[in-house]
């Protein structure tokens, strides 16, 4: 639109004053089907970013064009984003939930001129598909390293490593057991389940069966990790004594209401808690729960969304509302804020974001609902997977 000489003509004959646009931001994720939770997530980061920071940026408004995909499916996500840049004129894709969905779309970025921020999406090798791409999530290495040395120092030695079959789970494997022989260790077996994955006791059989004192343990956050981590209870893991080691996905707090009793006292680490104790994450708390309606369905995709919004705004802002990738991917390479899970930066080299990774582990609140208590930090986490994603 600001291309249009006539308008420009017009706002000059105005007194030179800056046309106001609309600048579209194409947001995909799972808004319906089993991970629809997870995309209602986005949703709420995103309207409680505009609620607290207006929905303009200098005289631009921004408008949010969302497009729904209900469960890792690449080529509807390339469709879908092509057709957001063609059709809609979207000036910014963002959202991706699953990595196959992120990696998918990322060729259609330097020939659209559109920068594309992550979300969510954890696989570390998605930011090195297109240098436009940003990243406001977590990968799996940066938040699977730290839990291998929690487990070994806890005194366990052997352990099986069992994960989707699929970019984060691989490099979750590959982070645990990389921190995991480092810190002395032995993974004893290492299994990969289909993404599909939805009956879970053969796999709780052959857990026992390995002669394993822990499992690690790494599916995407959704009905997966639900049915995971009952399972893990209702055969008998956790009475057995078998220790249970994962990133946070595994404990969303979404998901701590069905758990109940059985996610009491797992650990886990990860880059966000809802119950983390900062005034930023009480304001993002209280306007994410606002946006969400139930404050109880509140989880880590809302934060990676809100802070993508945050990038978006200075992307818009250092541009003048232009479309200019290059320029608006310049202008967040090393941008450092205060972010409701701590402290955050945008690495100059990647575009992906250093942040505290968190030991948690599930407690009761006194009104008896269960949340991540943080017990340890990990400072200033770069993401250790780069260097293996090259
Ligand atoms: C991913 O597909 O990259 C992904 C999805 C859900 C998670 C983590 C990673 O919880």
């Amino acid at each position: 639109m600001k291309k249009f000489a006539i308008a420009a003509l017009a706002a000059a004959l105005m007194g030179g004053v800056a046309q106001a646009d609309t600048i579209k931001v194409g947001v995909v994720g799972p808004f319906s089907g089993p991970f629809a939770l997870q995309g209602k997530n986005f949703k709420a980061g995103i309207d409680a970013y505009m609620a607290l920071n207006g929905s303009t940026v200098g005289d631009d408004t921004i408008e949010i064009i969302y497009r729904d995909i209900p469960t890792a499916d690449p080529a509807q996500s390339k469709a879908l984003s092509q057709e957001l840049v063609v059709k809609e004129g979207v000036q910014y894709l963002a959202g991706f939930y699953f990595t196959p969905d992120a990696m998918a779309a990322t060729p259609l970025l330097e020939q659209a001129n559109v920068p594309m921020v992550v979300m969510n999406a954890a696989t570390s090798a998605i930011v090195t598909k297109s240098p436009f791409v940003v990243r406001t999530s977590f990968t799996t290495w940066q938040t699977s390293t730290p839990i291998a040395k929690v487990a070994f120092d806890g005194g366990t030695k052997k352990v099986i490593s069992v994960v989707s079959d699929y970019g984060p789970g691989v490099d979750a494997e590959a982070a645990f057991k990389a921190g995991f022989e480092k810190a002395g260790g032995a993974v004893v077996e290492a299994i990969r389940m289909p993404l599909q994955t939805n009956d879970f006791s053969p796999i709780m059989q052959r857990i026992k069966d390995s002669g394993a004192e822990g499992v690690f343990a790494f599916l995407p956050s959704g009905p997966t990790t639900l049915g995971f981590v009952k399972a893990f209870n209702e055969n008998g893991l956790k009475d057995a004594g078998i220790k249970f080691f994962a990133p946070g996905d595994l404990t969303q707090e979404s998901d701590l209401p069905a758990l109940g009793e059985a996610a009491l006292g797992l650990q886990t680490t990860f880059h966000y808690a809802v119950s983390h104790d900062s005034a930023e994450n009480k304001k993002f708390v209280e306007a994410a729960a606002k946006a969400i309606g139930n404050p109880a369905e509140l989880s880590f995709p809302a934060v990676g969304a809100y802070d993508g919004m945050h990038v978006i705004y200075k992307m818009i802002e250092a541009t003048g509302g232009e479309q200019d990738a290059a320029k608006a991917v310049d202008a967040v390479k090393g941008l450092s804020w205060e972010s409701p899970r701590g402290p955050v930066t945008i690495d100059p080299e990647s575009r992906h974001i250093t942040q505290n990774i968190y030991l948690r582990e599930v407690a009761k609140a006194e009104d008896g609902t269960y949340y991540n208590k943080e017990i340890q930090t990990f400072e200033k986490q770069g993401d250790p997977g780069l260097a293996a994603a090259k």
